[in-house]
């Protein structure tokens, strides 16, 4: 089933840089569940269905796996198949889309962030769904740098490029409070792809997001340091 999707990655594996790492992120992720054994997927963002096709070959043929897939507007004729329910919604009415398919509230293996690229939009999709993930289970997030959208690059957006580094860094912030809970990993190349691998329990949630303080001055550093050290603060 959509072998032609898989084969149109693969071949742009080859290609020149942008389809090359977009070919690259989703084959990753095609690697994934592709080994999964029985996955329950979640995807949130469709629009012609690139991703869904190439998820509905991932699950193959067989009776294994089912997926979700939800969009704001109506993508339900971009894919075919048993294994595959769309619902229209907003992606982050976690309650909708969990009375539409009730099975993910027993445990969800992976699930694709791809709809709305707002920090506000990322963080109910994430901490909505995050307690539904099964432990192990990985979530992708796409859109997560904003190299391709700089002035002068090709995609040139002031509102893309300044939003997808509100997003990457919101992603480390989520990271920085929540490390005994899931892994992170970033990768680079069009426009970036995160994986977070939960490590904790069904059912747990996350912490709020917690930003490390950014030092700007060397000068205070010394001063504080200094300061410390005999023992003034
Ligand atoms: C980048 S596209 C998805 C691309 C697709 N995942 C792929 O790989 O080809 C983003 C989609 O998010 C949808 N979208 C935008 N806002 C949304 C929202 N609030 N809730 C759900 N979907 C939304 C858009 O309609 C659009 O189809």
């Amino acid at each position: 089933m959509y072998e032609d999707k898989l084969n149109e990655y693969k071949a742009n594996l080859n290609s020149g840089n942008d389809k090359h790492f977009r070919a690259k992120h989703y084959l990753s992720m095609h690697a994934l569940i592709s080994q999964l054994e029985n996955p329950t997927m979640l995807e949130l963002g469709v629009q012609s269905g690139n991703s869904t096709k190439l998820f509905l070959n991932a699950l193959q043929d067989s009776d294994r796996g089912t997926l979700v897939s939800v969009d704001i507007a109506d993508c339900s004729t971009v894919a075919s198949s048993p294994k595959w329910t769309f619902i229209r919604s907003d992606s982050a009415d976690t309650d909708n889309i969990l009375n539409h398919a009730p099975w993910l509230k027993d445990g969800i293996d992976v699930l694709f962030i791809d709809s709305l690229h707002t920090v506000d939009h990322v963080y109910k999709e994430i901490y909505g769904f995050f307690p539904y993930l099964k432990k192990g289970g990985v979530i992708f997030m796409d859109d997560v740098d904003s190299a391709p959208y700089a002035e002068g690059e090709e995609m040139d957006s002031f509102y893309v490029e300044t939003e997808n580094r509100q997003i990457l860094n919101f992603i480390n912030c989520v990271f920085e409070a929540n490390m005994d809970r899931l892994d992170l990993s970033i990768h680079r190349g069009w426009t970036g792809l995160a994986r977070l691998d939960k490590r904790s329990d069904f059912m747990t949630q996350l912490n709020e997001p917690k930003g490390l303080k950014v030092r700007q001055s060397r000068r205070m550093w010394k001063l504080k340091r200094s300061l410390k050290k005999r023992k003034i603060i």
